[in-house]
């Protein structure tokens, strides 16, 4: 290695290990794991090797593990009896279990709660006869309502089963919760113009639009603790539609975010593919940067880190490293954001984090597809 690169990755690993609060909360560094799902949990019970799949990682230097989506207590919530339940004693005891795993090894967690609205197919599992529902009745894309636009009962059900699965994750010892807002699932779906044509209180503007999070997140709020972090993932872009935004300016973006700050989030996740592309004309702030100046709460950024062949290249002091490790450094310095989350490159390597925060860049492995088959 030359002395640059002793220099940069030196850097890497100060800025990185520094410790960071969400509301009660002290998270170790400043490396989260991206909530990934991965179907490994039958009957939606996460087992022995799901808990040593997080713990690995926490061993490994994650600080803060957001776990794969999984289903709060409402029978449209999903479409898999392999993706973990956040509900049901069996699937709770194994959650306790994971939990306790990743705080021995070191880490934090918290779950994210998951309703999947309009995505669901009627006729899967676990609860076969279970509608899909949405605030339109509309999946993303159609014109035409294919599933059960919700009621007033239908949306209460919800809020309650996030409240629920909320209070059980503070229960089995849980540090917090990750409110799923992304995507184009139901939450999301509820942000959305594209699939939210309510007339009612829940459609209309953005703020109208945002009344279904903002109720659900005062739900939480209200159920938990006061110091117990409740974290909001959220997303321009939607399954299905890449292109899809839910604010086109700052000034729309902030209309969105400002009622679920006042509801009681403590941090944003702002779910972009790539962390290093500018939200809006005339900033190089990406999603998390703008939602962290807009909102001043804490924020965690995400999309492809360590992935970018440059970032490897520029731990290692090869090439240019403008997209690699020293932009994202210098963003977290600048606190632009508080957190990075790291999906794919994780499962790829759980030593992922451990190798960066020891200047071991030499040894980080690029992301193979692969991964995605195995919870090792
Ligand atoms: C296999 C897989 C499963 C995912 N599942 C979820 C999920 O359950 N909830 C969620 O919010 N995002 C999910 N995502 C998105 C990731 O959290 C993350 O935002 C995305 O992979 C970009 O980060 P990366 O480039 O570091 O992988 C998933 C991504 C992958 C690759």
């Amino acid at each position: 290695m030359t002395a640059t690169t002793t220099e940069s990755t030196s850097r890497a690993a100060r800025i990185l290990s520094r410790p960071t609060a969400i509301n009660g909360l002290t998270v170790p560094n400043r490396i989260a794991m991206a909530p990934m799902t991965r179907a490994f949990s039958p009957g939606g019970i996460p087992g022995a090797d799901v808990a040593s799949y997080y713990a690995r990682r926490a061993a490994a230097g994650v600080g803060l593990i957001v776990t794969e989506g999984t289903y709060v207590g409402h029978e449209s919530a999903g479409q898999s009896n392999d993706i973990p339940r956040f509900h049901g004693e069996e699937q709770l005891a194994g959650w306790a279990k994971v939990a306790a795993d990743v705080h021995a090894a070191g880490g934090t967690i918290v779950p994210q709660l998951w309703h999947i609205g309009m995505v669901r197919e009627q006729g899967q599992p676990p609860y076969a006869e279970a509608p899909a529902v949405g605030p339109s009745g509309l999946r993303i894309g159609a014109d035409e309502p294919t599933g059960k636009a919700m009621t007033q009962r239908d949306l209460d059900d919800v809020i309650g089963a996030f409240a629920e699965a909320a209070a059980a994750a503070e229960r089995i010892g849980f540090d917090g919760v990750e409110i799923h807002g992304a995507h184009g699932y139901l939450v999301d779906q509820f942000l959305w113009a594209g699939t939210n044509r309510r007339t009612d209180a829940y459609g209309g503007d953005p703020v109208a639009r945002a009344r279904f999070a903002e109720e659900l997140v005062a739900a939480v709020r209200e159920t938990v603790s006061s110091d117990f972090p409740v974290i909001f993932r959220y997303s321009q872009w939607k399954q299905e539609a890449y292109r899809a935004r839910l604010a086109e300016t700052p000034e729309e973006l902030e209309a969105v975010l400002a009622p679920l700050a006042a509801a009681g989030v403590d941090a944003f996740h702002a779910s972009t593919r790539r962390y290093w592309l500018p939200e809006f004309d005339g900033s190089d702030l990406n999603l998390a940067g703008w939602t962290r100046k807009l909102t001043g709460k804490p924020v965690i950024t995400v999309g492809s880190v360590g992935l970018d062949g440059d970032f490897i290249k520029g731990f290692m002091g090869e090439g240019s490293p403008l997209r690699g490790i020293d932009d994202l450094l210098d963003r977290l310095e600048a606190e632009e954001f508080d957190l990075i989350a790291v999906g794919r490159a994780l499962l790829q390597d759980p030593e992922w984090a451990a190798k960066v925060l020891s200047d071991r860049f030499d040894e980080l492995e690029p992301y193979d597809a692969a991964a995605l088959k195995t919870l090792s």
